[in-house]
């Protein structure tokens, strides 16, 4: 069964009073469980297409269902807390709130879900990427790959049904773009998450279960499983 379908995904922007089309008649879909590696050049539109994917941005035209939920005209709020239940996201910038301790921004998303056991879980999160001791530290006081480590507890601990990650490694050194993404996969297994990753790593790619390629907006191979 498809978690996560997309139909003929179009987003133009207007600038200038010219339509600029970004991304153009996307078809996409991914199944319970699968690792999908969403490639292609600078500017081609994955950003894009992930923010359509999770409910972030509204397409132009065409629409996505989650688990066979139509999540394209639903208001914001509605989405909003769908979207804090059932997805987790990693950025390349890691888009920790800088005035909340390591430990804060891991709680966040599950106080908004009203999760009584929000505190022992972000803990046991911690723990689990070696950050237990870093708890009360706030962003600007951890490393790089500390921060993405955080950032990727943050994103599991509302044991999301599918994790998007906007290269997540793309601002880390080997070793730590290494350590992140053996975490991402393992919870990947473990959970029997849908993994859509955004990267330019020809290695990382090499591990996916399909790898879908982007170029100038249009989906180049990879594209369907059909229904
Ligand atoms: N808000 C916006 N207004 C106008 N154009 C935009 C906007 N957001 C993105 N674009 C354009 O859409 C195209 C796709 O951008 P997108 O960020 O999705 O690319 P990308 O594949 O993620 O690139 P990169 O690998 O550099 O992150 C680019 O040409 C970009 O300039
Ligand atoms: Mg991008």
């Amino acid at each position: 069964m498809n978690i996560l379908q997309a139909r003929d995904l179009t987003k133009t922007y207007r600038i200038d009073g010219r339509h600029l089309t970004v991304l153009e008649d996307v078809s996409l879909s991914a199944r319970h469980g699968e690792f999908l590696v969403v490639s292609g050049a600078s500017g081609s539109g994955k950003s894009t297409l992930l923010s359509l994917l999770s409910g972030l941005d509204k397409p132009s035209q065409g629409r996505v269902f989650i688990q066979g939920k139509d999540i394209t005209d639903i208001s914001e709020d509605d989405l909003a807390p769908f979207r804090n239940r059932v997805f987790g996201f990693v950025f390349q910038s890691f888009h920790l709130i800088p005035s909340l301790s390591a430990l804060e921004n891991v709680m966040f998303p599950a106080e908004l879900a009203n999760d009584r056991d929000a505190e022992k879980n972000a803990r046991d999160l911690l723990e689990r990427v070696g950050l237990a001791e870093r708890g009360e530290n706030f962003p600007h006081q951890l490393s790089g790959g500390e921060k993405q480590r955080v950032a990727i507890c943050r994103a599991l601990v509302n044991r999301p049904k599918i994790i998007f990650a906007d290269e997540p490694t793309g601002n880390l050194d080997s070793e730590n773009g290494r350590s992140v993404l053996e975490l991402l996969l393992d919870f990947q297994q473990a959970s029997q998450t849908t993994l859509v990753l955004v990267t330019h790593n020809p290695d990382i790619a090499k591990r996916a279960d399909r790898v879908v390629v982007l170029a100038d907006g249009r989906l180049a191979r990879g594209a369907d499983h059909g229904a």
